[in-house]
């Protein structure tokens, strides 16, 4: 094929063929397609989508530039969440061991952040020693052990997406819903898990903004998924405001372990133990999650998984060497925390990176003293910012001019799971 026919049918809204789009991916791959010439074909994509039928092809396509693992010996089923991407979005570390403590393996395999968002390896890396890296036969071992693995991605997995998504971080093509919907399930297809539970974000703080483009998303992904023989549900669930009371690598592994302990905030738990029961129901298992994380059974697969890891579970997690408060201006209730303002606040203070071979301050971040519904008065804490770098309080509180609502009557309550789908 002559790449360049494939942009101009693209552009001019002419569907691609299945031959066409294998032929394209695999050349992408290995480098006889240009990047400026993907980068043209990704905006088309983005501007005239992609049909239900290139869709899957092309997902299939990138599932076979690489590898796929296959779960089938294990003893026990398994199940693996993907969230779509947040704010104090530390579910997965809670969620994990919890899953596995109800008899379910749980292969997670994870990224690192990039933007306002926070990546779970990132978040772990907080814990001394704990290593991101598996060879597949310690991830296979590990899972029969343990029960739960958070490791990175090998490159072995849906490499066709690496170098699609580190074009499309670079071209304004990130967010299209089919470009979306193949980068996440063909690697999450590829990874072989049994049972697959999508948590797709809404609000400020997520990619999709509004509730019927989150909607479209999770079910082209589940369509996907469900095309591919993966048992998968999606929840739609609130980005507005940030998850729990802290946003911050070592901040948010410190909520999780409250979480673990049977504390933490009421958000964080009510959001665990329900993509908790969508991961057992499934992967087919019959268990209580309530039970699982009140017996400290999920705690103990916690520092089982941490230490297999190299990590210590007793080890004091990093502090940032300088804090300043933000506080309230009057008396009253608060009505919003944006999501987008903090996430963007927490990056700047050094939590996130701004390229992929940024360094992140395990310490930096923001603790939430009061979120929408609390009652503050003038002069109270609403946020601590952590960094070791204090020239970026000053950016940072730029970020989250706005971002603090206080009123006089308190907000009508936003539930955490919007729908299920
Ligand atoms: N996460 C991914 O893995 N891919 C995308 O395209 C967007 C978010």
């Amino acid at each position: 094929f002559a790449v360049v026919d494939l942009i101009r049918a693209k552009r001019d809204g002419t569907p691609l063929n299945d031959d066409q789009i294998r032929w394209l991916i695999r050349a992408y791959t290995d480098g006889a397609v240009a990047e400026e010439q993907m980068s043209a074909l990704a905006m088309a994509i983005f501007f005239n989508g992609l049909t239900p039928a290139e869709l899957a092809t092309w997902t299939r396509a990138m599932i076979d530039t690489g590898e796929r693992m296959d779960f089938s010996g294990l003893s026990r089923p398994t199940a693996d969440k993907h969230s779509t991407g947040g704010v104090g979005d530390k579910i997965t570390l809670p969620l994990a061991p919890l899953v596995a403590a109800c008899g379910v393996a749980v292969p997670q395999l994870s990224g690192r952040g990039l933007g306002h968002t926070g990546g779970t390896l990132d978040k772990l890396e907080a814990i001394g020693g704990w290593r991101a890296s598996l060879s597949n036969a310690e991830l296979f071992a590990q899972l029969e052990d343990v029960g739960a693995v958070i490791s990175a991605a090998g490159a072995g997995l849906a490499p066709a997406d690496k170098k699609l998504y580190a074009l499309r971080d670079v071209t304004g093509t990130v967010e299209s819903i089919p470009l979306i919907a193949s980068s996440i399930m063909s690697k999450k297809i590829a990874e072989g898990t049994g049972a697959l539970v999508l948590d797709v974000k809404v609000g400020s703080g997520a990619f999709m903004k509004d509730e019927a483009s989150a909607r479209e998303l999770a079910s082209t992904m589940v369509e996907l998924g469900r095309a591919a023989g993966v048992n998968t549900v999606a929840l739609l669930t609130d980005m507005a405001t940030p998850l729990g009371r802290s946003v911050g690598n070592a901040l948010e592994v410190a909520e999780s372990v409250e979480v673990l302990a049977g504390g933490g905030p009421a958000d964080v738990v009510e959001l665990t133990l329900a993509l908790a029961r969508e991961m057992l129901a499934a992967a087919g298992v019959a268990a209580d999650p309530e039970h699982a994380l009140a017996s400290g059974a999920a705690m103990d697969v916690w520092r089982s998984m941490i230490s297999a890891q190299g990590g210590d579970p007793d080890a004091a997690l990093p502090r940032a060497r300088e804090t300043e408060q933000v506080r309230a201006d009057r008396d009253g209730v608060v009505t919003g925390l944006d999501a987008l303002g903090v996430g963007v606040a927490a990056w700047r203070l050094g939590a996130g990176r701004t390229r992929k071979e940024d360094p992140v301050q395990a310490g930096a971040g923001i603790e939430i003293h009061a979120r929408p519904g609390d009652r503050v008065a003038a002069g109270d804490p609403v946020l601590t910012l952590h960094t070791d770098t204090p020239e970026r309080f000053a950016p940072a509180l730029a970020d989250l001019s706005g971002a603090i609502a206080i009123g006089d009557a308190a907000p009508h309550p936003r539930p955490v799971v919007i729908d299920r789908i």
